[in-house]
């Protein structure tokens, strides 16, 4: 098994019980508990776990006559407004609490569309999180801009206000927070420095659907926000994405831009073009979606309880340490992430405990890694077009600068993530993910 596991890899590990870590079967059987065999599994015991996990994703045969209808309309496209796609924007503007929603192809194309929108250009600079997944990444670089990284908080694996201000230029034009694992940025610093430097605010909640900060949606603190509705998220639909706002001139450009450019509202007159691409949804991607609202709801507040809980009883292990969220603000877990402290299990290293807790029956991930060393951004400034849009001296000092992001290696070194799915489980089953760890921990001399 590759040691760093990509999300993705992860996603398809822990829901169809992949073999790779611990021959888990994908749904959920029987629900037999092991006999406890103190013993940790890896030396020969009996995994604490067994009986499988909820499957990621679920469908309910109900959704099926909406899209059926849509399929018998022969409209599936919407590239005229109306029907599917518009109860969509309406009921997920409302869902967040925000004035308007554009359903999207995807997160990727929701974000590449806002920051265009919101000014980003060939040549400029994007403040954004070292610690997410490559989209980000790779969208500020479609747009020929510099992905300039603000360091990590590694008590709260996002963003550090502190960390943005010295990275600042007379290139930047936006900066980017990431809620990663859904899991909300300390927006209120965030946005005072975007105001004070006059900055665009583009929040990637790709993992965020109604994550909470001090009373707001992830996604409706900025100026514009980006969500994706792929096959692992909250609210899956293979690709899906959508772009929430509150300023009527921002949302009619993103109307426009997402529509190969055709003028909408208030934005160009009747007839004109503008730049743009076709980043649509398709209507009977909205009709499965509008289903599941509900269920995100439901669900939501399930995570939760059972994070909270699990929170509570990991903080009890030495030598694991989970996640801070800002003041007044709840996270929706995408991924349940804590910090490992190998010193307090005799030296066991991370992928050794990853491993024990995958035969323990708790499928597991590391999170990212160190993704900005593996070539992409190297690949990004050797190009033509970067070398033209920026002065050699930038780039030069742009690539030491990856050198210095001490809380980012920290985060990516000592991460431990577990994905949503299983916190969809019974309390009986998140009493099994802390058994595991303390059974781990008691024996983590043997398994050394
Ligand atoms: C943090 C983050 N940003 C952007 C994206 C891109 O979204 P999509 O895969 O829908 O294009 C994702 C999706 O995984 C993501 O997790």
């Amino acid at each position: 098994m590759k040691d760093l596991m990509t999300r993705r890899g992860f996603v398809r590990a822990a829901t169809a019980g992949s073999a790779v870590l611990v021959g888990l079967s994908g749904g959920r059987t029987a629900p037999a508990k092991a006999a406890s065999a103190d013993q940790p599994a890896l030396l020969g015991g009996t995994p604490v776990h067994q009986g499988g996990w909820p499957k990621w994703p679920e469908w309910k045969q109900s959704w099926e006559p909406e899209v059926l209808d849509v399929l018998r309309s022969g409209t599936w496209c919407c590239s005229g407004g109306g029907g599917q796609v518009a109860q969509f924007e309406e009921g997920y503007a409302k869902l967040l609490g925000a004035k308007r929603c554009v359903a999207m192809a995807s997160g990727t194309t929701s974000l590449i569309t806002s920051m265009h929108v919101a000014g980003v250009d060939a040549g400029d600079e994007v403040i954004t999180s070292p610690y997410t997944f490559i989209a980000t990444y790779n969208t500020i670089l479609m747009l020929r801009a510099l992905p300039v990284f603000a360091d990590t908080d590694p008590a709260t694996l996002t963003m550090d206000p502190a960390s943005i201000e010295s990275r600042i230029t007379d290139r930047t034009r936006a900066i980017m927070p990431v809620h990663i694992y859904g899991m909300p940025c300390d927006m209120d610093p965030i946005n005072a420095i975007a105001k004070k430097h006059n900055l665009a605010v583009v929040e990637d909640a790709c993992q965020a659907w109604l994550a909470d900060y001090k009373g707001n949606k992830c996604g409706t603190l900025g100026d514009l926000g980006c969500f994706s509705f792929q096959n692992s998220k909250h609210l899956p639909v293979g690709d899906g994405g959508a772009i929430v706002g509150n300023d009527d001139a921002l949302m009619d450009r993103c109307q426009s831009f997402h529509n190969c450019g055709r003028s909408f509202g208030n934005y160009r007159g009747s007839g004109c073009f503008s730049r743009g691409s076709n980043f649509r949804m398709n209507h009977y991607q909205a009709a499965i979606l509008s289903q599941q609202f509900d269920k995100l709801v439901q669900e939501t507040k399930i995570r939760q309880a059972n994070a909270d809980y699990l929170t509570a009883e990991l903080k009890k292990i030495p030598g694991i340490e989970p996640v801070r969220l800002p003041e007044n603000s709840r996270a929706v877990w995408h991924l349940y992430a804590f910090r490992y402290d190998p010193g307090q299990f005799n030296g066991l290293p991370r992928d050794k405990f990853r491993k024990a807790l995958g035969a323990e029956g708790i499928p597991n991930g590391s999170g990212y890694s160190e993704q900005y060393f593996d070539g992409l951004l190297d690949e990004a400034i050797a190009s033509r077009g970067f070398q033209r849009l920026f002065p050699a001296e930038r780039l030069k000092q742009y690539r030491e600068s990856l050198k210095d992001l001490p809380g980012n290696k920290q985060v990516c070194e000592t991460t431990v993530a577990i994905f949503h799915s299983l916190l969809l489980a019974d309390r009986s089953d998140i009493d099994d993910i802390v058994e595991a760890i303390r059974r781990i921990h008691a024996h983590s001399a043997a398994l050394v």
